[in-house]
């Protein structure tokens, strides 16, 4: 059965992130990424970097059958592992020791704005457990600078992400960059995305 779902939103940022994946990814190991929804940026990635292995993982149901879909559409089945069952909040992650010892980092896109802020704790906290020195999590979406919206459009996306849960919200670069800081890592760049989004990289420290 074809089960694939298609965010509008991948379409359009799939390329530019990748370019910028492409100069911090190394050629060997796995990426874990965190909230992978449709799966589109999955298996574009496993493509574009065919020699690491890409896991995807989303606590949804709805979205891990998409994301095997898109592993089947793609004929990926050899390649790509069946996505996790990972929500942050739920530690510690169920993680192999085969995944965990080929780790070189975690990815996670357009999520911590649509979940609430104990998940972007989690994501840190669980990260800073699993990743090793020199290691990344790399988050990309659209983040406040100094508590204060980059633009217009991300002050009227965060009013209507809110709507919908008031838990949600785009986040204050500078408490997420704490989060970070209190579990090991550093903020190594902060790279201006299309759309007023942002790609941060945050390296573990030790
Ligand atoms: C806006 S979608 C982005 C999906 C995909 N990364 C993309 O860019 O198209 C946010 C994703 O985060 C996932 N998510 C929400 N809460 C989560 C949690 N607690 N742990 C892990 N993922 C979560 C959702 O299920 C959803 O797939």
């Amino acid at each position: 059965m074809d089960n694939r779902l298609f965010f509008s939103a991948t379409k359009r940022n799939r390329a530019c992130i990748g370019d910028k994946l492409s100069t911090i990814i190394k050629k060997k190991g796995s990426i874990l990424e965190i909230g992978s929804g449709s799966g589109e940026h999955g298996v574009v990635f496993q493509k574009r970097f065919p020699e690491i292995i890409w896991h995807t993982s989303d606590p949804e149901l709805l979205h891990r059958k998409s994301i095997i879909s898109w592993i089947e559409h793609e004929k990926l089945d050899q390649k790509m592992p069946q996505p996790l069952e990972l929500d942050v909040e739920k530690i510690p992650w169920k993680i192999s020791l085969n995944l965990e010892n080929s780790l070189q980092g975690i990815v996670s896109i357009n999520m911590i704005h649509v979940a609430q802020w104990n998940c972007t704790v989690a994501l840190f906290r669980e990260s800073g457990k699993l990743l090793k020195k020199g290691q990344f999590l790399i988050l990309y979406g659209p983040f406040k600078i100094g508590n204060k919206h980059t633009s217009q459009s991300n002050y009227f996306f965060d009013n209507s992400i809110k709507i919908q849960n008031d838990l949600w919200g785009i986040r204050n670069l500078d408490e997420v960059s704490y989060e970070g800081k209190k579990n090991g890592f550093f903020q190594e760049n902060m790279i201006s995305m299309p759309a007023n989004n942002l790609l941060i990289i945050y390296r573990k420290v030790s």
